[in-house]
């Protein structure tokens, strides 16, 4: 047995030192149109739905039958994520069709039977795969917005889609805004005033800023379900339960 285990314990090492090698001459292909190998496919789903899982467990799904929560969903998906994951009625687009992996047409898969994993992915992204961290620029209410809307979509014809997206308020406080503020407490004026990570495009933001506001001011923005966690001011809780202050 002890024999065994040591056998077992050099062939791992030895295999080890193989796979290093082969990657450092280059035998990796990252190529985005050369497909994993199955067993190399099957153990990062693995990884990634089980990464997923365990982070997601502990969310705090709010009322996604809200229909304002859906309503600012659906104008904030339009603007940004129906060049990968599409439309009702819309084609296929370049990138829906070149990413690897292939983002998921969501007009099928809507939240995937898991409401609190589709936010989990949304808020944080999914590494070298192209589906961004939307949390970085947009408040978990307006995330749970997108989750909501998600959970209509598969039911919704191309009539319907134009309608909720027309009767939305368009794009709110999304679309890869680098400049986090204050912002129903979500983030600190600190951040906003930062160090400048953003400098180029600052001045713009804080124009979209000021008409974001007076949305928010003339009651149309979502009702502010539960968030993940309640978060202070300038803290933020993850559903592992870390908290961290928010860098932007
Ligand atoms: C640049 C392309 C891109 C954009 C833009 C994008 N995504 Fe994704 N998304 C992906 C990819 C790729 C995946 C699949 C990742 C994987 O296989 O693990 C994904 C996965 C997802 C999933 C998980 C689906 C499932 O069934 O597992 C959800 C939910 C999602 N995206 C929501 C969104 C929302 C909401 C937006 C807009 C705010 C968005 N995505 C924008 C590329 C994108």
């Amino acid at each position: 047995m002890k024999r065994t285990m040591k056998t077992l314990a050099a062939a791992s090492v030895v295999a080890g030192i193989a796979v290093g090698t082969g990657a450092y001459f280059g035998l990796v292909n990252v190529g985005a149109d050369d497909p994993h190998l199955p067993a190399v496919h099957a153990f990062l789903s693995m990884a990634r739905d089980r990464s997923i899982e365990v982070r997601s467990r502990d969310i705090q799904v709010p009322n996604l039958e809200d229909e304002a929560l859906i309503r600012a969903g659906a104008g904030n998906y339009n603007s940004m994520c129906i060049g990968c994951h599409l439309a009702p009625g819309t084609a296929e687009t370049e990138l829906s069709q070149s990413l690897y992996p292939a983002p998921p047409n969501l007009t099928e898969v809507g939240v995937d039977g898991n409401p609190a994993s589709a936010f989990w992915i949304i808020k944080h992204g999914i590494k070298a795969t192209g589906m961004p961290a939307w949390g970085k620029s947009m408040g978990d209410p307006y995330i749970w917005g997108m989750v909501a809307f998600l959970q209509q979509l598969p039911e919704l014809d191309a009539e319907q889609y134009q309608n909720l997206v027309a009767a939305s308020s368009g794009h709110q406080h999304g679309g890869g805004e680098t400049s986090m503020h204050n912002h129903e407490g979500q983030h600190g004026s600190a951040e906003a005033a930062g160090t400048g990570h953003h400098d180029a495009t600052a001045e713009d933001h804080h124009a979209g800023e000021m008409a974001e506001a007076s949305h928010h001011d003339s009651g149309q923005a979502p009702e502010e379900p539960e968030p993940e966690s309640k978060p202070a001011a300038k803290t933020h809780a993850h559903a592992d339960g870390k908290e961290h202050v928010h860098a932007g």
